[in-house]
């Protein structure tokens, strides 16, 4: 195996305990790699006025791919507030670095997997396999918003589409208009990568859920661009969904799901249920796919109040640097890390709080690196 080389990004929060404990389980596959710390996250925001600083974005063009722990992510107005007085006032902006992150190096698939490890006490029901695809770079999370609605932009929507006249009344000022853009390109790209991995994983079907009965413009898009790109899996099912009903429906009957692709606000939403379903976020793991780069993650936030308590259950980071090891081609390892987080699960000796238990972040990780070598 040849050295790998890895951005090393904690964040905040709990996000260096996770990544203390991803570091342990990867060590102990034997897994070669230099990791560059990058400066990320809340405190580089309040003294810097940058959460994602140049100097990190220039270590992860220098690296392959980036294990990402956690940030805390605040409204613009608390973030002003928390910004160091000599900076206020001077135009910084907080943007969630993590969506920056995204954006700026053009992931632009986010893959999320769900599955019930076996013997997990939180798990919804036994069985569930879900896989979410969220697009990850458009929609809602493009950031062009107004407010208050800047008259150029009341004039223009309001000669291009007459149902725009009536909010007029309430004043630009009491407007704030957040836009839901979405490309062919977007759309066509995340229901490919969704069919693709369908495709190499033996997955059953493919469901795409969005809400064109009311977003006829970008919801219908993104439909009939699900439609087009399946003609090219002909052995593939593609089902369609509403989101409001897909999230009633995966309660009542996840099993009727596979693999669902969406775009990115409402693969947010389903990737949180579809979490829940297999023990909450402690389980969750993401990556942000790009052609050339990556950067996993476990999904959860920075949980503040468990900041330095080593509390948080790391498996859901744990299932990140499985899904980097799978990116980066060390599969065999990939495969070792996954069976032995769910020995650790099934066995059922090492809780972390979430699943009831007492076991401490380390703790988990140490049970998981012993399964790893086998002892
Ligand atoms: C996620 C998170 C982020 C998102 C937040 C932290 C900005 O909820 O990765 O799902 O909304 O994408
Ligand atoms: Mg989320």
């Amino acid at each position: 195996m040849s050295k790998h080389t890895i951005a090393w990004l904690p964040g905040d929060g709990v996000g260096a305990e996770v990544l203390e404990a991803a570091r342990i389980c990867l060590d102990a596959l034997d897994f070669k790699a230099d990791y560059i710390h990058g400066d990320i996250g809340w405190e580089f925001w309040c003294r810097e006025g940058n959460a994602l600083p140049d100097r990190t974005l220039k270590i992860l063009k220098e690296t392959e791919c980036a294990l990402f722990g956690a940030i805390t992510s605040k409204p613009r107005d608390e973030a002003n507030e928390e910004l160091a007085p000599e900076l206020r006032g001077k135009g910084y902006d907080y943007f969630s670095p993590i969506v920056r992150l995204r954006q700026e190096l053009n992931l632009h698939t986010n893959i999320r997997p769900t599955k019930a490890y076996p013997g997990n006490p939180l798990n919804f029901k036994e069985g569930i396999d879900i896989v979410v695809f969220r697009e990850n770079t458009e929609g809602m999370y493009g950031g062009v918003e107004f407010h208050p609605l800047p008259q150029s932009v009341f004039d223009a929507l309001s000669a291009a589409h007459k149902k725009m006249k009536k909010f007029g009344a309430f004043g630009l000022d009491n407007l704030a208009i957040t836009l839901r853009i979405m490309s062919r390109q977007g759309c066509r790209s995340i229901v490919r990568e969704a069919f693709k991995f369908a495709k190499r994983h033996g997955r059953r079907s493919v469901t795409v859920c969005d809400k064109p009965n009311v977003l006829r413009e970008t919801g219908g898009l993104m439909i009939r661009t699900a439609r087009e790109v399946a003609k090219e899996y002909p052995s593939i099912p593609l089902y369609e969904t509403n989101i409001d009903a897909q999230c009633m429906w995966l309660v009542k009957n996840p099993f009727d799901y596979d693999l669902i692709v969406a775009e990115n606000m409402f693969g947010d939403i389903l990737s949180d249920l579809c979490a829940q379903l297999v023990g909450g976020l402690g389980f969750a793991s993401a990556g942000n796919i790009g052609d050339n780069y990556a950067v996993f993650e476990p999904t959860h936030g920075s949980a503040p109040k468990y900041t330095g308590m080593y509390k948080v259950n790391p498996i859901a980071t744990l299932l990140a640097a499985k899904l980097m090891l799978d990116w980066l081609g060390e599969n065999d390892m990939a495969v070792r890390l996954e069976s032995a987080v769910a020995a650790v699960i099934a066995e059922g000796k090492v809780r972390t709080y979430d699943m009831g238990g007492k076991a401490k972040t380390l703790e988990m990780a140490n049970a998981v690196a012993e399964k790893i070598k086998g002892k």
